[in-house]
Protein backbone atom coordinates (compact mmCIF):
# COMPACT_ATOMS: atom_id res chain seq x y z
CA UNK A 1 0.00 0.00 0.00
CA UNK A 2 1.21 3.84 -0.61
CA UNK A 3 1.06 5.12 2.46
CA UNK A 4 2.56 8.42 1.47
CA UNK A 5 0.58 9.59 -1.06
CA UNK A 6 -2.37 10.85 1.05
CA UNK A 7 -0.04 11.95 3.51
CA UNK A 8 -0.72 15.47 5.25
CA UNK A 9 3.31 16.11 5.07
CA UNK A 10 3.31 15.13 1.27
CA UNK A 11 0.51 17.45 0.81
CA UNK A 12 2.19 20.17 2.11
CA UNK A 13 5.08 19.44 -0.02
CA UNK A 14 2.92 20.04 -2.44
CA UNK A 15 1.50 23.09 -1.55
CA UNK A 16 4.86 24.55 -0.62
CA UNK A 17 5.95 23.96 -4.32
CA UNK A 18 2.13 25.88 -5.44
CA UNK A 19 3.21 29.17 -3.11
CA UNK A 20 0.87 28.16 -1.01
CA UNK A 21 3.03 27.83 2.33
CA UNK A 22 4.07 30.44 4.41
CA UNK A 23 7.24 28.44 6.03
CA UNK A 24 8.48 30.01 9.59
CA UNK A 25 11.80 28.41 10.28
CA UNK A 26 12.36 30.67 13.41
CA UNK A 27 11.75 29.43 16.57
CA UNK A 28 7.63 30.56 17.78
CA UNK A 29 5.62 30.19 21.15
CA UNK A 30 2.42 28.56 20.89
CA UNK A 31 1.03 31.50 22.03
CA UNK A 32 1.68 33.37 19.22
CA UNK A 33 0.72 30.89 16.60
CA UNK A 34 -3.02 31.91 15.81
CA UNK A 35 -1.37 35.17 15.31
CA UNK A 36 0.70 34.44 12.88
CA UNK A 37 -1.78 31.96 11.17
CA UNK A 38 -4.38 34.60 10.88
CA UNK A 39 -2.21 37.34 9.39
CA UNK A 40 -1.75 35.42 6.22
CA UNK A 41 -4.29 33.71 3.76
CA UNK A 42 -1.77 31.32 2.77
CA UNK A 43 -1.17 28.23 4.83
CA UNK A 44 1.31 28.46 7.86
CA UNK A 45 4.12 26.00 8.09
CA UNK A 46 5.89 25.71 11.41
CA UNK A 47 9.49 24.39 11.71
CA UNK A 48 10.27 24.61 15.29
CA UNK A 49 7.08 25.43 17.15
CA UNK A 50 7.14 25.56 21.38
CA UNK A 51 9.39 24.23 23.77
CA UNK A 52 8.91 20.69 21.83
CA UNK A 53 10.00 22.27 18.71
CA UNK A 54 7.29 21.00 16.71
CA UNK A 55 6.72 20.98 13.19
CA UNK A 56 2.77 21.83 12.67
CA UNK A 57 1.29 22.97 9.64
CA UNK A 58 -1.66 24.96 10.05
CA UNK A 59 -4.98 26.18 7.19
CA UNK A 60 -3.91 23.72 4.45
CA UNK A 61 -7.59 23.60 3.38
CA UNK A 62 -8.11 26.92 3.76
CA UNK A 63 -9.10 27.93 -0.30
CA UNK A 64 -10.27 26.96 -3.30
CA UNK A 65 -6.62 26.82 -4.85
CA UNK A 66 -5.58 24.25 -1.56
CA UNK A 67 -8.74 21.94 -1.50
CA UNK A 68 -8.50 21.44 -5.56
CA UNK A 69 -5.10 21.26 -5.17
CA UNK A 70 -6.51 17.90 -3.03
CA UNK A 71 -8.51 16.60 -5.59
CA UNK A 72 -5.63 17.19 -8.08
CA UNK A 73 -7.88 19.50 -10.66
CA UNK A 74 -8.62 23.29 -11.31
CA UNK A 75 -10.48 25.35 -8.75
CA UNK A 76 -13.32 25.63 -10.86
CA UNK A 77 -13.92 21.54 -11.25
CA UNK A 78 -13.39 20.54 -7.49
CA UNK A 79 -17.14 20.67 -6.53
CA UNK A 80 -17.98 18.22 -10.26
CA UNK A 81 -15.06 16.54 -9.16
CA UNK A 82 -16.31 15.69 -5.91
CA UNK A 83 -19.90 14.31 -7.05
CA UNK A 84 -17.98 12.06 -9.56
CA UNK A 85 -15.97 10.41 -6.71
CA UNK A 86 -18.99 10.91 -4.42
CA UNK A 87 -20.71 8.03 -6.47
CA UNK A 88 -17.47 5.39 -6.52
CA UNK A 89 -17.15 3.50 -3.53
CA UNK A 90 -13.63 2.52 -2.98
CA UNK A 91 -12.05 -0.40 -1.01
CA UNK A 92 -10.68 0.22 2.87
CA UNK A 93 -7.98 -2.28 3.14
CA UNK A 94 -7.20 -3.04 6.93
CA UNK A 95 -3.18 -3.43 7.15
CA UNK A 96 -1.19 -4.58 10.20
CA UNK A 97 -0.39 -2.56 13.12
CA UNK A 98 3.59 -3.50 11.61
CA UNK A 99 3.07 -1.61 8.41
CA UNK A 100 1.21 1.51 9.79
CA UNK A 101 2.89 4.65 9.92
CA UNK A 102 0.76 5.94 11.78
CA UNK A 103 1.90 3.03 14.40
CA UNK A 104 5.81 3.82 14.15
CA UNK A 105 5.96 5.44 17.88
CA UNK A 106 3.40 4.35 20.43
CA UNK A 107 2.74 6.00 23.81
CA UNK A 108 0.44 4.01 26.50
CA UNK A 109 -0.39 4.05 30.25
CA UNK A 110 1.19 6.48 32.61
CA UNK A 111 3.61 7.33 29.58
CA UNK A 112 0.45 9.17 27.93
CA UNK A 113 0.91 12.93 28.10
CA UNK A 114 -1.20 15.46 26.37
CA UNK A 115 1.15 18.04 27.47
CA UNK A 116 3.16 16.83 25.04
CA UNK A 117 0.76 17.59 22.31
CA UNK A 118 0.64 20.86 20.71
CA UNK A 119 -2.34 22.53 22.68
CA UNK A 120 -2.47 26.31 21.88
CA UNK A 121 -4.89 29.07 22.58
CA UNK A 122 -6.66 29.95 19.39
CA UNK A 123 -8.64 32.65 19.84
CA UNK A 124 -7.94 35.80 22.99
CA UNK A 125 -10.96 34.41 25.12
CA UNK A 126 -11.05 30.68 24.03
CA UNK A 127 -11.94 28.93 27.58
CA UNK A 128 -8.42 27.03 27.31
CA UNK A 129 -6.14 25.29 25.34
CA UNK A 130 -7.02 23.68 22.21
CA UNK A 131 -5.85 20.86 19.31
CA UNK A 132 -8.41 22.02 16.44
CA UNK A 133 -8.04 19.62 13.79
CA UNK A 134 -9.41 16.12 15.01
CA UNK A 135 -10.75 13.98 13.28
CA UNK A 136 -12.93 11.07 15.56
CA UNK A 137 -13.84 7.75 14.29
CA UNK A 138 -16.62 5.89 16.33
CA UNK A 139 -18.82 3.35 15.72
CA UNK A 140 -22.46 3.27 16.87
CA UNK A 141 -22.57 0.34 19.59
CA UNK A 142 -26.64 0.29 18.83
CA UNK A 143 -26.21 -0.03 15.18
CA UNK A 144 -23.03 -0.69 14.51
CA UNK A 145 -22.70 2.41 11.97
CA UNK A 146 -19.14 3.63 11.88
CA UNK A 147 -18.94 7.72 12.24
CA UNK A 148 -16.81 10.35 10.92
CA UNK A 149 -16.36 13.64 12.19
CA UNK A 150 -14.16 16.07 13.29
CA UNK A 151 -14.34 17.97 16.37
CA UNK A 152 -12.20 20.14 18.22
CA UNK A 153 -10.02 19.24 21.67
CA UNK A 154 -9.30 21.08 24.70
CA UNK A 155 -6.74 20.17 27.20
CA UNK A 156 -7.94 19.24 30.68
CA UNK A 157 -4.78 17.43 32.40
CA UNK A 158 -2.24 14.79 31.24
CA UNK A 159 -4.55 12.20 29.81
CA UNK A 160 -7.91 13.87 30.06
CA UNK A 161 -9.33 16.37 27.63
CA UNK A 162 -13.11 17.31 26.59
CA UNK A 163 -14.48 17.67 22.92
CA UNK A 164 -17.74 20.18 22.04
CA UNK A 165 -20.39 17.20 21.93
CA UNK A 166 -23.07 19.85 22.10
CA UNK A 167 -24.00 21.00 18.50
CA UNK A 168 -26.62 18.75 16.89
CA UNK A 169 -24.38 15.75 15.09
CA UNK A 170 -24.45 12.56 14.79
CA UNK A 171 -21.58 11.54 17.55
CA UNK A 172 -23.90 13.42 19.51
CA UNK A 173 -26.78 10.64 19.09
CA UNK A 174 -24.37 7.53 19.29
CA UNK A 175 -23.27 9.30 22.83
CA UNK A 176 -26.37 9.77 24.16
CA UNK A 177 -27.38 6.51 23.35
CA UNK A 178 -24.26 5.12 25.16
CA UNK A 179 -24.81 7.26 28.32
CA UNK A 180 -28.77 5.95 28.59
CA UNK A 181 -27.06 2.21 28.19
CA UNK A 182 -24.53 2.99 30.75
CA UNK A 183 -21.77 2.36 28.67
CA UNK A 184 -18.47 4.54 27.45
CA UNK A 185 -17.97 5.22 24.03
CA UNK A 186 -14.66 4.45 22.57
CA UNK A 187 -13.10 6.86 19.85
CA UNK A 188 -9.94 7.18 18.24
CA UNK A 189 -9.33 10.85 17.38
CA UNK A 190 -6.93 11.69 14.39
CA UNK A 191 -4.59 14.45 14.01
CA UNK A 192 -2.94 15.18 10.70
CA UNK A 193 -5.05 14.32 7.45
CA UNK A 194 -5.06 14.86 3.80
CA UNK A 195 -8.02 17.40 3.43
CA UNK A 196 -10.03 15.19 1.64
CA UNK A 197 -10.09 13.26 5.04
CA UNK A 198 -11.25 16.56 6.84
CA UNK A 199 -13.58 17.32 3.91
CA UNK A 200 -14.95 13.82 4.48
CA UNK A 201 -15.36 14.28 8.34
CA UNK A 202 -17.10 17.20 8.08
CA UNK A 203 -20.03 15.62 6.16
CA UNK A 204 -22.90 14.56 7.88
CA UNK A 205 -24.91 11.45 5.99
CA UNK A 206 -26.48 9.84 8.40
CA UNK A 207 -26.92 6.06 6.35
CA UNK A 208 -23.65 6.09 4.98
CA UNK A 209 -20.49 4.04 6.24
CA UNK A 210 -18.23 7.34 6.99
CA UNK A 211 -15.16 5.55 7.09
CA UNK A 212 -16.11 4.70 3.01
CA UNK A 213 -16.78 8.23 2.54
CA UNK A 214 -13.17 9.25 3.11
CA UNK A 215 -12.09 6.50 0.69
CA UNK A 216 -14.63 8.09 -1.92
CA UNK A 217 -13.22 11.33 -1.49
CA UNK A 218 -9.71 9.73 -1.96
CA UNK A 219 -10.69 8.04 -4.79
CA UNK A 220 -8.42 5.19 -4.10
CA UNK A 221 -8.47 2.19 -1.76
CA UNK A 222 -8.14 3.72 2.10
CA UNK A 223 -5.48 1.45 4.44
CA UNK A 224 -6.54 1.53 8.03
CA UNK A 225 -5.20 -0.22 11.03
CA UNK A 226 -7.19 -1.14 14.21
CA UNK A 227 -5.98 1.24 17.14
CA UNK A 228 -3.78 -0.73 20.13
CA UNK A 229 -6.49 -0.12 22.69
CA UNK A 230 -9.62 0.17 21.10
CA UNK A 231 -11.41 -1.85 17.60
CA UNK A 232 -11.19 0.89 15.86
CA UNK A 233 -10.34 1.47 12.35
CA UNK A 234 -8.26 4.87 11.39
CA UNK A 235 -6.20 5.49 8.55
CA UNK A 236 -2.85 4.33 8.79
CA UNK A 237 -1.37 6.87 7.01
CA UNK A 238 -2.56 9.67 9.41
CA UNK A 239 0.03 11.54 11.53
CA UNK A 240 -0.87 10.98 14.92
CA UNK A 241 -4.19 9.05 16.96
CA UNK A 242 -5.46 9.82 20.08
CA UNK A 243 -7.15 6.62 21.56
CA UNK A 244 -8.96 6.53 24.23
CA UNK A 245 -13.03 6.81 25.56
CA UNK A 246 -16.00 9.37 26.41
CA UNK A 247 -17.06 8.13 30.00
CA UNK A 248 -20.51 7.25 30.26
CA UNK A 249 -21.24 9.50 32.94
CA UNK A 250 -22.73 12.36 30.33
CA UNK A 251 -22.29 16.33 30.24
CA UNK A 252 -20.61 17.46 32.89
CA UNK A 253 -17.76 19.48 32.24
CA UNK A 254 -17.31 22.70 30.84
CA UNK A 255 -15.96 23.34 26.89
CA UNK A 256 -15.42 26.73 26.07
CA UNK A 257 -16.07 29.98 25.21
CA UNK A 258 -14.26 28.90 21.40
CA UNK A 259 -13.75 31.41 18.36
CA UNK A 260 -16.73 29.78 16.04
CA UNK A 261 -17.60 28.75 12.24
CA UNK A 262 -19.85 32.01 12.41
CA UNK A 263 -17.40 34.10 13.32
CA UNK A 264 -18.61 35.11 17.04
CA UNK A 265 -17.16 33.04 20.19
CA UNK A 266 -19.29 29.78 21.24
CA UNK A 267 -20.42 29.81 24.73
CA UNK A 268 -19.71 27.75 27.06
CA UNK A 269 -21.52 24.31 27.56
CA UNK A 270 -20.75 21.07 29.60
CA UNK A 271 -19.73 18.24 27.73
CA UNK A 272 -18.45 14.93 28.12
CA UNK A 273 -15.06 13.90 29.59
CA UNK A 274 -13.09 11.66 26.94
CA UNK A 275 -10.59 9.43 29.05
CA UNK A 276 -7.16 8.93 27.15
CA UNK A 277 -5.55 5.12 26.79
CA UNK A 278 -2.89 5.42 23.99
CA UNK A 279 -1.22 8.01 21.62
CA UNK A 280 0.24 6.54 18.71
CA UNK A 281 1.97 8.94 15.98
CA UNK A 282 4.79 8.75 12.97
CA UNK A 283 8.42 9.04 13.59
CA UNK A 284 8.52 11.76 12.35
CA UNK A 285 4.84 13.62 13.19
CA UNK A 286 3.46 16.65 11.32
CA UNK A 287 0.90 17.88 13.74
CA UNK A 288 -2.47 19.97 12.07
CA UNK A 289 -3.70 22.79 13.13
CA UNK A 290 -7.33 24.63 11.81
CA UNK A 291 -8.35 28.08 11.37
CA UNK A 292 -11.51 28.66 12.28
CA UNK A 293 -13.41 31.44 14.16
CA UNK A 294 -11.25 34.41 12.94
CA UNK A 295 -12.54 37.67 10.88
CA UNK A 296 -11.87 36.42 7.94
CA UNK A 297 -13.74 32.89 7.39
CA UNK A 298 -13.16 33.33 4.17
CA UNK A 299 -9.38 31.60 5.17
CA UNK A 300 -10.71 28.83 7.09
CA UNK A 301 -10.84 25.05 6.57
CA UNK A 302 -14.55 24.71 7.00
CA UNK A 303 -14.72 27.42 4.58
CA UNK A 304 -12.43 25.83 1.98
CA UNK A 305 -14.05 22.38 2.35
CA UNK A 306 -17.21 23.92 2.36
CA UNK A 307 -16.73 25.82 -0.98
CA UNK A 308 -16.93 21.93 -2.31
CA UNK A 309 -19.70 20.26 -0.13
CA UNK A 310 -21.90 23.08 0.48
CA UNK A 311 -21.59 23.97 -4.15
CA UNK A 312 -22.35 20.29 -4.83
CA UNK A 313 -25.58 20.50 -2.55
CA UNK A 314 -26.57 23.36 -4.49
CA UNK A 315 -25.58 21.88 -7.76
CA UNK A 316 -27.89 18.74 -6.80
CA UNK A 317 -31.08 21.48 -5.27
CA UNK A 318 -30.84 23.01 -8.68
CA UNK A 319 -30.64 20.21 -10.67
CA UNK A 320 -33.62 18.51 -8.95
CA UNK A 321 -35.41 21.83 -9.62
CA UNK A 322 -35.35 21.22 -12.98
CA UNK A 323 -32.90 24.42 -12.97
CA UNK A 324 -30.00 24.26 -15.32
CA UNK A 325 -26.97 26.76 -13.93
CA UNK A 326 -24.28 27.81 -15.52
CA UNK A 327 -22.31 28.06 -12.13
CA UNK A 328 -22.92 28.61 -8.71
CA UNK A 329 -20.02 30.08 -5.86
CA UNK A 330 -20.84 30.12 -2.18
CA UNK A 331 -19.21 33.40 -0.44
CA UNK A 332 -17.37 31.76 1.78
CA UNK A 333 -16.36 34.91 3.97
CA UNK A 334 -20.09 34.15 5.09
CA UNK A 335 -20.49 31.47 7.90
CA UNK A 336 -20.44 28.12 5.65
CA UNK A 337 -23.09 27.76 3.54
CA UNK A 338 -25.10 30.71 4.42
CA UNK A 339 -24.41 33.01 1.47
CA UNK A 340 -24.69 31.66 -2.02
CA UNK A 341 -24.60 33.05 -5.49
CA UNK A 342 -25.47 31.79 -8.85
CA UNK A 343 -25.11 32.21 -12.80
CA UNK A 344 -27.73 31.59 -15.07
CA UNK A 345 -27.58 31.09 -18.95
CA UNK A 346 -30.29 33.57 -20.43
CA UNK A 347 -32.48 30.76 -21.22
CA UNK A 348 -33.20 29.76 -17.51
CA UNK A 349 -33.12 33.79 -16.38
CA UNK A 350 -36.92 33.17 -16.06
CA UNK A 351 -36.15 30.77 -13.52
CA UNK A 352 -33.82 33.00 -11.08
CA UNK A 353 -36.95 33.15 -8.31
CA UNK A 354 -37.61 29.14 -8.49
CA UNK A 355 -33.44 29.18 -8.03
CA UNK A 356 -33.88 31.40 -5.14
CA UNK A 357 -36.82 29.29 -3.64
CA UNK A 358 -34.54 25.71 -4.20
CA UNK A 359 -32.11 27.13 -2.13
CA UNK A 360 -34.31 28.69 0.67
CA UNK A 361 -35.14 25.25 0.94
CA UNK A 362 -31.70 24.13 2.22
CA UNK A 363 -32.05 25.48 6.15
CA UNK A 364 -28.30 26.72 5.95
CA UNK A 365 -28.81 29.04 3.26
CA UNK A 366 -29.87 32.34 4.48
CA UNK A 367 -28.68 34.90 1.17
CA UNK A 368 -29.10 34.08 -2.27
CA UNK A 369 -27.96 36.50 -5.34
CA UNK A 370 -28.99 35.26 -8.84
CA UNK A 371 -26.69 36.75 -11.92
CA UNK A 372 -26.70 36.30 -14.93
CA UNK A 373 -23.63 34.77 -16.69
CA UNK A 374 -21.91 37.35 -18.77
CA UNK A 375 -20.58 38.15 -14.96
CA UNK A 376 -18.08 36.12 -13.08
CA UNK A 377 -19.87 35.39 -9.99
CA UNK A 378 -16.71 34.96 -8.26
CA UNK A 379 -16.27 38.55 -8.14
CA UNK A 380 -18.13 40.71 -5.66
CA UNK A 381 -17.19 43.99 -7.86
CA UNK A 382 -19.50 42.50 -10.34
CA UNK A 383 -21.68 40.93 -8.40
CA UNK A 384 -22.06 44.82 -6.47
CA UNK A 385 -22.34 46.08 -9.83
CA UNK A 386 -25.39 43.77 -10.92
CA UNK A 387 -27.05 44.56 -8.10
CA UNK A 388 -26.79 48.21 -8.94
CA UNK A 389 -27.92 48.28 -12.47
CA UNK A 390 -30.04 44.94 -13.15
CA UNK A 391 -32.13 44.72 -9.48
CA UNK A 392 -34.93 46.89 -8.75
CA UNK A 393 -35.08 46.53 -4.59
CA UNK A 394 -39.13 47.06 -4.87
CA UNK A 395 -39.02 44.27 -7.54
CA UNK A 396 -36.28 41.67 -7.18
CA UNK A 397 -35.76 41.01 -3.79
CA UNK A 398 -37.21 38.41 -1.83
CA UNK A 399 -38.04 38.08 1.85
CA UNK A 400 -39.29 35.42 3.25
CA UNK A 401 -39.41 34.84 7.24
CA UNK A 402 -40.52 31.65 9.35
CA UNK A 403 -37.39 29.26 8.72
CA UNK A 404 -36.23 27.56 11.23
CA UNK A 405 -32.90 29.05 12.71
CA UNK A 406 -30.00 27.94 14.69
CA UNK A 407 -30.35 28.99 18.89
CA UNK A 408 -27.03 29.93 20.23
CA UNK A 409 -25.77 30.52 16.96
CA UNK A 410 -27.72 32.71 14.77
CA UNK A 411 -27.99 36.46 16.49
CA UNK A 412 -30.43 37.16 13.99
CA UNK A 413 -32.71 34.42 15.09
CA UNK A 414 -36.40 35.96 17.31
CA UNK A 415 -38.15 34.67 20.12
CA UNK A 416 -40.12 31.86 18.12
CA UNK A 417 -36.67 30.81 17.05
CA UNK A 418 -37.19 31.38 13.43
CA UNK A 419 -34.92 33.68 11.08
CA UNK A 420 -35.63 34.86 7.91
CA UNK A 421 -34.16 34.71 4.00
CA UNK A 422 -33.47 37.10 1.62
CA UNK A 423 -32.68 36.60 -2.26
CA UNK A 424 -31.82 38.63 -4.93
CA UNK A 425 -32.60 38.22 -8.30
CA UNK A 426 -30.24 40.84 -10.32
CA UNK A 427 -30.84 39.12 -13.47
CA UNK A 428 -31.51 41.10 -16.63
CA UNK A 429 -35.40 41.97 -16.30
CA UNK A 430 -37.03 39.53 -18.54
CA UNK A 431 -37.95 41.65 -21.73
CA UNK A 432 -35.22 44.14 -21.40
CA UNK A 433 -34.69 45.49 -24.65
CA UNK A 434 -31.08 43.74 -25.88
CA UNK A 435 -29.75 47.26 -27.41
CA UNK A 436 -26.07 48.65 -27.40
CA UNK A 437 -27.58 50.70 -24.03
CA UNK A 438 -27.55 47.43 -22.31
CA UNK A 439 -24.01 45.92 -23.48
CA UNK A 440 -21.26 45.98 -21.23
CA UNK A 441 -17.96 47.71 -22.29
CA UNK A 442 -15.07 45.80 -22.86
CA UNK A 443 -11.28 47.01 -24.44
CA UNK A 444 -11.58 46.02 -28.24
CA UNK A 445 -9.96 42.95 -29.18
CA UNK A 446 -8.46 43.28 -32.70
CA UNK A 447 -6.09 40.16 -34.33
CA UNK A 448 -3.16 41.30 -36.43
CA UNK A 449 -4.14 40.15 -39.76
CA UNK A 450 -3.95 40.60 -43.70
CA UNK A 451 -6.87 43.47 -44.62
CA UNK A 452 -10.07 41.91 -45.87
CA UNK A 453 -11.24 45.50 -47.56
CA UNK A 454 -9.52 47.77 -49.56
CA UNK A 455 -11.30 50.82 -47.93
CA UNK A 456 -13.71 52.13 -45.82
CA UNK A 457 -16.13 52.74 -48.38
CA UNK A 458 -15.45 48.73 -49.63
CA UNK A 459 -16.49 47.65 -46.08
CA UNK A 460 -19.39 49.81 -45.31
CA UNK A 461 -20.73 48.42 -48.99
CA UNK A 462 -20.86 45.17 -47.69
CA UNK A 463 -22.97 46.35 -44.82
CA UNK A 464 -22.96 48.53 -41.95
CA UNK A 465 -20.50 48.27 -39.57
CA UNK A 466 -18.86 49.91 -35.73
CA UNK A 467 -15.91 51.40 -36.05
CA UNK A 468 -13.67 48.60 -33.98
CA UNK A 469 -15.12 46.29 -37.56
CA UNK A 470 -13.86 48.99 -39.66
CA UNK A 471 -10.58 48.57 -37.55
CA UNK A 472 -10.53 45.12 -37.64
CA UNK A 473 -11.40 44.53 -41.56
CA UNK A 474 -8.96 47.10 -42.80
CA UNK A 475 -6.35 45.43 -40.51
CA UNK A 476 -5.64 49.59 -39.16
CA UNK A 477 -3.80 48.66 -35.76
CA UNK A 478 -4.49 52.06 -34.94
CA UNK A 479 -8.32 53.54 -36.12
CA UNK A 480 -6.97 57.10 -36.15
CA UNK A 481 -6.41 57.45 -39.93
CA UNK A 482 -9.97 55.35 -40.20
CA UNK A 483 -11.54 58.37 -38.55
CA UNK A 484 -10.33 61.17 -40.62
CA UNK A 485 -12.26 59.26 -43.57
CA UNK A 486 -14.94 58.33 -41.85
CA UNK A 487 -14.88 62.45 -41.44
CA UNK A 488 -14.30 63.54 -44.97
CA UNK A 489 -16.91 60.36 -46.37
CA UNK A 490 -19.75 62.21 -43.40
CA UNK A 491 -18.41 65.43 -44.21
CA UNK A 492 -19.83 64.31 -48.25
CA UNK A 493 -22.66 63.04 -47.04
CA UNK A 494 -21.56 59.32 -47.92
CA UNK A 495 -21.97 58.40 -44.81
CA UNK A 496 -23.73 58.58 -41.65
CA UNK A 497 -24.25 56.41 -38.49
CA UNK A 498 -27.51 54.11 -37.38
CA UNK A 499 -29.33 55.02 -34.17
CA UNK A 500 -26.56 51.99 -32.37
CA UNK A 501 -23.83 53.89 -33.62
CA UNK A 502 -22.79 51.54 -36.38
CA UNK A 503 -21.64 53.54 -39.96
CA UNK A 504 -23.34 53.12 -42.84
CA UNK A 505 -23.26 54.52 -46.83
CA UNK A 506 -26.21 56.98 -46.99
CA UNK A 507 -27.63 54.89 -49.85
CA UNK A 508 -28.01 51.87 -47.72
C1 LIG B 1 -12.82 22.72 11.95
C2 LIG B 1 -14.12 22.13 12.39
C3 LIG B 1 -14.34 21.89 13.72
C4 LIG B 1 -15.54 21.34 14.15
N1 LIG B 1 -15.73 21.11 15.46
C5 LIG B 1 -16.87 20.53 15.87
C6 LIG B 1 -17.06 20.23 17.24
O1 LIG B 1 -16.20 20.47 18.08
N2 LIG B 1 -18.25 19.67 17.59
C7 LIG B 1 -19.23 19.37 16.67
O2 LIG B 1 -20.28 18.86 17.05
N3 LIG B 1 -19.06 19.63 15.37
C8 LIG B 1 -17.91 20.20 14.96
N4 LIG B 1 -17.73 20.46 13.63
C9 LIG B 1 -18.79 20.08 12.69
C10 LIG B 1 -18.78 18.59 12.47
O3 LIG B 1 -17.51 18.14 12.08
C11 LIG B 1 -19.76 18.17 11.40
O4 LIG B 1 -21.04 18.57 11.81
C12 LIG B 1 -19.74 16.70 11.19
O5 LIG B 1 -20.57 16.39 10.13
C13 LIG B 1 -20.18 15.95 12.39
O6 LIG B 1 -20.09 14.58 12.10
P1 LIG B 1 -21.16 13.54 12.60
O7 LIG B 1 -22.53 14.17 12.48
O8 LIG B 1 -20.98 12.41 11.64
O9 LIG B 1 -20.85 13.16 13.99
C14 LIG B 1 -16.53 21.02 13.21
C15 LIG B 1 -16.30 21.24 11.86
C16 LIG B 1 -15.11 21.80 11.44
C17 LIG B 1 -14.90 22.03 9.97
Amino acid sequence: MDFEQFRLRTFVDRLIDLGEVEVHHEPVRLIDLSRIIEGTPKATLFKDAGPQHYELVAAVSGSRTRVAAAFGVPPNEASREYLRRMEAPQPITEVPSREAPVHQMVITDNDVDLTQLPFFLQHELDGGTYISSAIDFAVDPRSGKRNVGCRRLMLRDERTLTSNLTQPSDLREIYRGCVEDHRPLPISFVVGSHPLDFLAATLRVPLEDELGLIARLRGAPLPVVKSLTNDLLVPADAELVIEGYFDEQGWRVLDGPYGEWWGFYGPTHPDPLFHVTAITHRRDVLFQSVLHGTRHLENCDAAGVANVSVEASVWRALRDGGIHASAVYHVASSPTGSQLRIALPPEQRSKARDAIQALFAIPIVKHVTVVDDDLDIASDAEVAWAQTTRLRPDRDVIIESGFRGRPGLDHTIDEAGTISKIGFDATIPIGAPEDIDHWRPQPPIVERHAPHYASVRDALEAGPKYFVQLVDGLASGDGREIALQLERLRSSGTVDRLPNGEWHLTGD
